[in-house]
């Protein structure tokens, strides 16, 4: 059997997000989560204060919709992540983790000390991430995720992750 694997990728452009994004950020995130963001809702999280939204792109590209993007929210010396996603076919090439070292770096350079994030104890490719990055359980929240309206998956906990940057 012959089975294709994408490469990672070489050289990422990384960027504030901006306003012509927003359908691709919204299209990414429906593809993604069981309730996506419109695009509404994606504009609005991005005009409100305190949030960065990080865009990644090829290098090359950049005319090109982004890849995958990173959403965080600062206040003072704590921020957490809200959302992180890749388009499904440029998954496992390196871009979710070149979002995160992007993120974590600007906010190191914003005096922040702690990053926290929630995540689906049943999300094993997002909690290898995390963990490789350092990030450890601070807490659970049981029951956190409803159970999907086709049954196909029962309700689960979220997992809180720190990373002490
Ligand atoms: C989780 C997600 C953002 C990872 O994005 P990605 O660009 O594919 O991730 P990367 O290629 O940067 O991989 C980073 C690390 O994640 C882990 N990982 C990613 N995909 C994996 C997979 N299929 N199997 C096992 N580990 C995986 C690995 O630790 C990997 O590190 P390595 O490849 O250097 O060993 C992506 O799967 C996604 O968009 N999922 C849907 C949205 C989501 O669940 N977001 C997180 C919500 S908390």
């Amino acid at each position: 059997m012959i089975q294709f694997f994408q490469n990672k990728l070489a050289s990422p452009y990384i960027s504030p997000a901006i306003s012509e994004d927003v359908p691709q950020l919204s299209s990414i995130h429906s593809q993604s989560f069981s309730r996506g963001w419109s695009k509404n809702e994606l504009g609005k999280l991005l005009d409100s204060n305190g949030t960065m939204c990080l865009v990644l792109r090829e290098e090359g590209k950049i005319d090109q919709p982004p890849m995958g993007f990173l959403l965080c929210r600062q206040a003072g010396e704590e921020a957490e992540i809200i959302t992180i996603a890749t388009e499904p076919k440029n998954r496992s090439r390196g871009i979710a983790r070149h979002l995160m070292d992007a993120a974590i770096r600007n906010l190191q350079t914003d005096r922040v000390q702690s990053l926290f994030l929630e995540v689906d104890e049943t999300n094993t490719n997002a909690i290898g991430l995390y963990r490789s990055l350092g990030f450890f359980q601070a807490g659970e929240r049981k029951g956190y995720y409803a159970p999907s309206t086709d049954g196909e998956k029962q309700a689960s906990n979220a997992l809180v992750m720190q990373l002490d940057i």
